[in-house]
């Protein structure tokens, strides 16, 4: 039985149950994986007894998502431009970590619109979060000629330049719109537009046609700012798919399969976001 887990503080509302549960049904694997809410003065023993407790390893969600970092092992050098981390494995006998959020939000942006090419394209990327950070990595990767990180607060799109390097841009709020020429990629990482919180505003007129508009906020499923933008005739990418992308590495890390994100995936994890969802 291999036994892996997600570990927050709370944690009572995380969905990864809810996807992990829904692979090892499907591929018949004997294993498990759960909830453990874990209080951060109890963060360093959770994490170095783990092998100790029978588990192939566990996401990390708020707050630990920097601690673990500290940790463990880092393999990968944009985990470690990143700082942070959401998935812990045990690789002979060593506990390493990754973030793989930025992938997930790539892989997710793939799969819905094959047909695009970042290379030598301008993205603007609306925040400078924790998610803005992972994404930002992952979009210079492939090959992106200028990402534009626009941001209420400027330093903190100003740090992430400074971990990633050459290609990125920091800008002020106030240029949100007009930035919007000549991009090939419009992703909004703020939290505007979730439930509970105020709308995005922001006017893509200057928006060349046929750019992609993508939001990682997935409650709601659309959120406003995505049907403004298929209303205007833009092909959008919802926040959803990334959360199910982002899945994909531990799954496999743990359970020695790659899993596959379906549809009735999308489907089961929609409807648990909001009952009222149809296909
Ligand atoms: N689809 C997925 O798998 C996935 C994964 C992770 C996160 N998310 C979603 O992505 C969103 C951001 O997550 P995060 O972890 O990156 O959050 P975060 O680190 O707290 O960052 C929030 C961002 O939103 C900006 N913001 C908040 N209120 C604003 C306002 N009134 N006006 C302008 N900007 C504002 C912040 O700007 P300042 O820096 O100026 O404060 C910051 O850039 C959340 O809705 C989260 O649920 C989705």
């Amino acid at each position: 039985m291999i036994k892996a887990c997600v570990i927050g503080w709370p944690i009572a509302h995380s969905r990864s149950p809810l996807i992990h549960g829904y692979w090892l049904k499907t591929y018949g694997i004997e294993g498990s994986y759960t909830r453990i809410p874990v209080e951060p003065q109890n963060l360093r023993a959770f994490v170095e007894g783990l092998r100790a407790n029978g588990f192939a390893g566990c996401n990390v969600t708020m707050p630990h998502k920097e601690e673990v970092f500290r940790l463990v092992k880092v393999a990968d050098e944009q985990t470690r431009r990143l700082g942070s981390l959401n998935t812990v494995y045990v690789e002979n006998g060593t506990l390493y970590g990754t973030s793989t959020d930025g992938l997930g939000f790539l892989a997710n942006l793939k799969s819905t619109v094959p047909a695009l090419n970042l290379r030598n394209r301008k993205v603007v990327l609306l925040g400078a979060g924790g998610s803005a950070a992972a994404i930002a990595g992952n979009l210079l990767a492939e090959g992106v000629a200028e990402l534009c990180i626009v941001n209420r607060s400027l330093p903190r799109a100003q740090a992430i330049a400074d971990r990633f390097g050459s290609g990125i841009r920091p800008v002020g709020w106030d240029r949100r719109s007009v930035e919007l020429a000549e991009a090939s990629l419009l992703i909004n990482t703020t939290s505007l537009g979730m439930a509970g919180q105020a709308q995005l505003d922001i006017s893509l007129a200057a928006l060349p046609s046929g750019a992609v508009v993508a939001d990682i906020v997935y409650t709601p499923l659309v959120t406003d700012f995505l049907m403004a933008a298929q209303a205007a005739g833009y092909p959008v990418v919802t926040g959803l798919g990334m959360l199910l992308h982002q899945a994909v590495p531990g799954f496999e890390k743990w359970f020695g399969r790659r899993p596959v994100v379906t549809r009735e995936l999308y489907e089961l994890t929609a409807r648990d976001i909001d009952p009222t969802y149809r296909p």
